[in-house]
């Protein structure tokens, strides 16, 4: 069930939208600020009150890679893997990465603080390679970096 807040927050949104579908994405990201992710109870209710089918507010959903369907640690690291970052020193932060959290891709740490992901081009390959941490996006990374970037997230 949607909370007090969602659903004032969502009928918000949904004032400033022609069409309730128009809302969608902004409602799948309103109950993931709440709850840190979108679960299958959260997209029916946000379908009932857009007007929507399940199926449809799922497809939302599942295209935009950073609402998570399952549930996921405060903070969301995201990695890139694509070509420039390849070519600059992905496999080494990647693995890094894994030393640092003992975890592998689409795992969370035991203390629920991390969630590692995999992400296509953040968008700044000059300055490859690259992540994000939440909102945060990290640029020309190098491996020994990284222990003071994560020590900067509880
Ligand atoms: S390839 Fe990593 S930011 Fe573009």
């Amino acid at each position: 069930m949607l909370s007090a807040i969602e659903i004032e927050k969502i009928t918000h949104e949904l004032q400033q939208v022609p069409v309730k579908k128009a809302a969608c994405i902004e409602a799948l990201k309103i109950v993931q600020q709440e709850r840190r992710w979108v679960s299958d109870e959260s997209v029916a209710d946000i379908a009932a009150m857009l007007e929507m089918s399940t199926a449809e507010v799922d497809s939302v959903a599942t295209f935009y890679n950073l609402i998570f369907r399952q549930p996921v640690g405060r903070h969301v690291i995201l990695l890139c893997d694509s070509i420039s970052c390849y070519v600059m020193g992905y496999t080494v932060l990647r693995q890094r990465l894994h030393e640092i959290l003992l975890i592998g891709y689409g795992q969370t740490t035991a203390d629920e603080r991390f969630t590692l992901l995999p992400n296509a081009c953040l968008g700044t390959c000059d300055h490859a390679p690259a992540l994000m941490i939440d909102d945060d996006l990290y640029r020309d990374i190098q491996p020994a970096d990284l222990e003071q970037i994560l020590e900067k997230y509880h």
